[in-house]
C-alpha cells in the first residue's frame, strides 16, 4: 500500500466545492477501502462551529450529494475522521488553532485550498508562521490559477515560496475523468491508433465540449473570466494535449507532463494577424431550452447589459510539429447549448481509391468518435456490406458501439474527484498539471484574448438552446468540413 497516513486538511471545508464533490469523494474512497484507516479529515472555514455542528453539516452533505444509499458501518467510520478548526485564513495568528489540532501528529499533511486563488498565498504564510510545511505534506490548488500568465506567476509564486513543485497538485477535474484517462489506454494500447495516430492517418480532430448550464449564479465572476479562460485554457487544452502528445515513456508524471506540455508548446500561435480565421466568440442571447423561455447572458441576475464576455469559443487550432502538420483541432465550448455533450471525433484521411462506385460515389471517411460524456463511450464509424444476394455490392456505413453503460453496467460511476482525490492521497502527479503547463497553456490564451481585445468587437449572438453563432459553421466550412452534430 502506497498511501501512508495523511491529515486531510481541506480549506474552505463548508464552501460549495468541498460540499457538492470533495466530501462525497472522500466518502467514496472510504466506502471502497482506499483511505487509511488512521487518516483525519480536518475542516477548516471562518465560522464558529462545534466538531459535531460541523459533522452534522457534513452527514447531511453525504446524505444529499452521494448518489447511492450510505453504508451505516462506512459511514460510522467516515464521520469519525473528522475535525473542525475555525480560523480567518488571511490572519497569520490564527493559524496556532490548526497547529494545535496538527500538534501530536507525524502523518503527511495534504493542504486542499478549496477557496478562491486570490488567498492561497495567505494560507501558504500562515501555514509558514505556524511551522506547519514539511517536507512531505503536499498542497492541492483548484483553478483559476490566476487570469493571464502573469497573475498565474504571482499565484504559482506564493506557494512554491513554501512547496516544491512536487508537493504540488494542480487540479483539472477533467484529467480526473474515466474517458479522458481511457484516451491513454485507447492510444497506447491498441496497435491500429499508436500506428495511424498522425497526419499520414488522420484528416482533422474536432473537440466539443457543450454545456446546457449558464453560468448558475455566478455573473460577475464568470464575466472577469469567459468561456476561454474557464473551460479552454485548461479543459479543452488538457484533452488536446492528451490527444496531440508524443508517447510518453511510461506513466509516470514525469513523462506524461513533459509530453503533453511539449503538445502545448506547439501549437501555433493566434495573434492579431489571424485572429479572425481561427477563432469566433459567441455570446447567448434570448432562447429556449426544452421550450422553455431562458434570459441571455445580458438580462441574467446580476448581469450589466454591455458586457463583451464571451460564453461560447470556436477554435481552430493547428499543431506545429512533425505528427501534426497540417491537421486541424477544431475546438468548440460554450454554455446554454441544447445538450450537455463532449465528445472528439477523429477524422481519418478518405480513401485514396474506390472500387464499390456503383453502390457510394463517394466512400466516406472512418471517424473515431469518443463521448466524453454523458453516454460515455468509443465508437468507430466504418464501412460494411451489407448481406443480400444482389449481383451489385451493397454497402452501408454502420459503426462498432462500444458503450460504457452497456458494456461495463454493473460498475457505478466513479467521480473525477475520487479519482483525483486517491491519486493526492497516494502521492501520483500524473493526473496533475504542472507549472510549466499552466504557463504554456496561459501564453496561447493570452494571445488570443489580447488579440480579441485589440479588435474591440463584441462577441457574435447566439440563441440560447442553439450550437452557436453562424460564424462558428463557417470557420470549419471555409475548409470544406462539416461540425459533426
Ligand atoms: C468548470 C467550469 O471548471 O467546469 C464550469 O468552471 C463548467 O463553468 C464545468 O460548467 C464543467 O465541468 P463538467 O465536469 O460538468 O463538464
Amino acid at each position: 500500500d502506497c498511501q501512508s497516513a495523511s491529515e486531510i486538511v481541506i480549506f474552505g471545508a463548508l464552501g460549495d466545492l468541498s460540499r457538492r464533490k470533495l466530501l462525497p469523494a472522500l466518502y467514496q474512497l472510504d466506502a471502497c477501502g482506499l483511505i487509511n484507516e488512521e487518516s483525519r479529515i480536518v475542516g477548516v472555514a471562518r465560522n464558529e462551529h462545534t466538531d459535531e455542528e460541523f459533522k452534522a453539516t457534513v452527514l447531511e452533505n453525504i446524505n444529499t450529494f452521494v448518489k447511492e444509499s450510505v453504508d451505516e458501518s462506512v459511514l460510522a467510520r467516515f464521520m469519525a475522521r473528522f475535525v473542525y478548526v475555525k480560523l480567518d485564513m488571511k490572519e497569520v495568528s490564527d493559524y496556532a488553532n490548526l497547529a494545535a489540532t496538527l500538534a501530536t501528529s507525524d502523518k503527511t499533511r495534504v493542504y486542499y485550498f478549496s477557496t478562491p486563488p486570490v488567498i492561497y498565498g495567505d494560507i501558504c504564510d500562515g501555514l509558514n508562521h505556524a511551522n506547519l510545511i514539511a517536507d512531505n505534506d503536499r498542497v492541492v490548488m483548484e483553478k483559476p490559477i490566476g487570469h493571464c500568465l502573469e497573475s498565474s506567476r504571482v499565484i504559482n509564486n506564493q506557494v512554491s515560496r513554501f512547496f516544491n513543485e512536487n508537493q504540488i497538485y494542480r487540479i483539472d477535474h477533467y484529467l480526473g475523468k474515466e474517458t479522458v484517462l481511457n484516451l491513454l489506454v485507447l492510444r497506447f494500447a491498441n496497435s491500429l491508433f499508436t500506428n495511424n495516430w498522425d497526419r499520414n492517418s488522420i484528416d482533422h480532430v474536432q473537440i466539443t465540449v457543450a454545456e446546457s448550464v449558464g453560468i448558475e449564479g455566478r455573473w460577475g465572476f464568470y464575466d472577469e473570466a469567459g468561456q476561454m479562460r474557464d473551460m479552454i485554457q485548461n479543459h479543452l487544452l488538457q484533452i488536446l494535449s492528451l490527444l496531440a502528445m508524443e508517447p510518453p515513456r511510461d506513466l509516470s508524471a514525469e513523462s506524461i507532463r513533459a509530453e503533453k506540455l511539449k503538445a502545448v508548446k506547439a501549437l501555433c500561435p493566434i495573434d492579431r494577424s489571424n485572429i479572425k480565421d481561427k477563432t469566433v466568440r459567441g455570446q447567448y442571447a434570448d432562447g429556449f431550452l426544452n421550450g422553455v423561455a431562458v434570459p441571455g447572458y445580458l438580462n441574467e441576475e446580476g448581469a450589466n447589459t454591455v458586457s463583451k464576455t464571451e460564453t461560447f469559443v470556436a477554435i481552430k487550432a493547428e499543431i506545429d510539429n512533425w505528427r501534426w502538420s497540417g491537421v486541424p483541432f477544431y475546438l468548440r465550448t460554450g454554455k446554454r447549448m441544447p445538450v450537455k455533450h463532449s465528445e472528439i471525433v477523429v477524422h481519418f484521411k478518405a480513401q485514396p481509391h474506390n472500387i464499390f462506385k456503383e453502390s457510394y460515389s463517394d466512400l466516406p471517411a472512418n471517424k473515431l468518435t469518443i463521448r466524453l460524456q454523458p453516454d460515455e463511450g468509443v465508437e468507430l464509424q466504418m464501412m460494411n456490406k451489407i448481406p443480400g444476394i444482389a449481383s451489385q455490392m451493397n454497402i452501408q456505413e454502420n459503426k462498432l458501439d462500444l458503450s460504457f453503460t452497456d458494456t461495463y453496467n454493473d460498475r457505478r460511476v466513479i467521480d473525477a474527484y475520487e479519482r483525483l482525490m486517491l491519486e493526492i492521497l497516494n502521492g501520483n502527479q500524473s493526473l496533475f498539471v504542472s507549472r510549466d503547463e499552466v504557463e504554456a497553456a496561459w501564453t496561447w490564451a493570452d494571445s488570443i484574448i489580447d488579440a480579441w481585445h485589440a479588435t474591440n468587437e463584441k462577441p457574435k449572438p447566439y440563441a440560447v438552446g442553439s450550437w452557436g453563432p453562424v460564424s462558428s459553421i463557417s470557420l470549419i466550412a471555409r475548409d470544406d468540413r462539416q461540425w459533426v452534430e
